[in-house]
């Protein structure tokens, strides 16, 4: 197990470019299953969640190889089972029930489970495949579905918690093979549901409206091979820009995607940050110690909860209280009992963190949760004064390829060790 070990204070500077978005690369390697031609994705980051997606894909029988960043799969003759002990690895796991279903008509894709986020029941997923016709059923701890021939229908997909991308993502995938049309209502709007329907209509499905509430999809009989390079990662983007304002450096993001981070540009302006939005890139300086902001998660186009912890860790530095609302997932502040180890003053009250800025943090050894909360660790690092230890880096590596090396390309003192 690596740890990093920081040597905080540094002011980062220069220009580092953003990866392809993990969360648009998962179910674009899953909607490959949809074909038995060859598809080509370009510019795909080399993180632990891709390569246990490419080898869950390799265990059904897709073949799948590897250049620099460019991957190749071929889907000829599939198995319907995704084995438990690959699922559990990673929940995005189950976005092979939608493509496995639309194609062969039938799926057994072990249940996820849990994780340390929240309990993130998979109904919704369910209830997408469902309304198509499939007939669903859970035993032994995989959820097992079955269609003689899927028929496009109409559905609501939004649960308690609002919509949800990843039951989106699946039902679009399973309706594009689907008899007729599929309308559904409640679809979750963020950029990577669009970037998969993008790349699903590269493939010859018949998509619109991905990206807004509402997406239609008219089935096709048969979908080809295709390419595409998805687009840049906007939680990775937000974290370097969370870098640059908290070590009150001038950094340069590229292969960015301003348009995507609108709420995330607003907020971190209201906490003082300079920050220039062009098409492809994002210039961020801090000039000084942020102000307090008010921050509440919401589903696309609001506030990410993927950046929250990022956002906590730059507040703790506030000159004043903020508050921060999580209302996407209900044991989402682990970070917090590790920032207040260095010195930060986190109240945290069901899903709402009340923070009082203090002057400066203090280096500690900490432990990362999951995949967010170690970023907005390592961020903490950066700042605090001496050497900050971070344990449990694999929670990083799921999500950021060598974030080590690109904070010390912007100057960072950054290391990592093997346990
Ligand atoms: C995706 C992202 C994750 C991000 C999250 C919210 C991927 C691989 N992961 O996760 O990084 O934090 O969106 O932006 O893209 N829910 C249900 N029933 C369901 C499914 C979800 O109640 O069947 C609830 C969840 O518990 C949660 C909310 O809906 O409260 C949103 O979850 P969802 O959008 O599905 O998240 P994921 O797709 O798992």
């Amino acid at each position: 197990m690596d740890r990093f070990v920081i040597h905080g204070g540094r002011r980062l500077e220069g220009r580092v470019t953003a990866a392809s978005a993990k969360n648009a690369v998962l179910p674009i390697l899953a909607a490959c299953l949809l074909t038995d031609e060859e598809c080509v994705i370009r510019g795909v980051p080399r993180l632990e969640d891709v390569a246990t997606m490419a080898r869950l894909l390799e265990t059904m029988g897709v073949e799948v190889a590897w250049r620099g960043r460019t991957v190749r799969l071929r889907a000829g003759r599939v198995s319907e089972r995704a084995p438990y002990d690959i699922v559990r690895k990673m929940r995005a796991s189950y976005y092979v029930l939608g493509p496995l279903v639309g194609r062969l008509g039938r799926a057994e894709v072990s249940l996820p489970g849990g994780c340390a986020i929240g309990a993130r029941p998979v109904d919704l997923h369910l209830k997408g495949i469902e309304a198509l016709g499939a007939e669903v059923r859970v035993e032994h701890g995989y959820i097992k579905a079955r269609a003689r021939k899927l028929r496009g229908a109409g559905m609501v997909l939004e649960g308690t918690n609002g919509p949800s991308v990843g039951a989106t993502a699946n039902t679009m995938m399973a309706a594009v093979l689907a008899q007729g049309i599929t309308e559904i209502r409640g679809a979750a709007c963020e950029p990577e549901v669009a970037d998969l329907a993008a790349f699903l209509n590269r493939m010859g499905a018949r998509v619109e409206g991905a990206g807004t509430p509402t997406v239609r999809v008219r089935g096709v009989s048969r979908l080809r091979g295709a390419e595409h390079r998805p687009i840049p990662d906007r939680i990775e983007a937000g974290t370097l820009a969370v870098a640059a304002a908290m070590t009150r450096g001038q950094v340069e993001i590229r292969n960015c995607r301003p348009d995507h981070l609108g709420v995330v540009i607003e907020t971190l302006r209201a906490t003082g940050a300079e920050v220039t939005a062009r098409r492809t890139s994002l210039a961020v300086s801090g000039p000084g110690r942020p102000g307090p902001v008010i921050i509440g998660t919401a589903p696309y186009p609001g506030f990410p909860t993927d950046l929250q912890a990022q956002f906590t860790a730059l507040l703790c530095l506030a000159r004043g209280t903020s508050v921060v609302t999580e209302s996407i997932f209900e044991n989402r502040f682990l970070h917090a009992m590790e920032l207040a180890r260095m010195g930060a003053q986190i109240e945290v009250t069901g899903r709402t963190a009340v923070i009082k800025g203090v002057a400066r943090l203090q280096s500690a050894q900490v432990m990362a949760s999951d995949l967010r909360a170690s970023a907005a660790l390592v961020l903490a690092g950066l700042v605090a004064r001496g050497e900050t230890v971070v344990r449990r880096i694999y929670h990083l590596d799921r999500g950021y390829e060598r974030l080590e090396q690109k904070l010390a390309g912007l100057g960072a003192r950054i290391e990592r060790l093997a346990e």
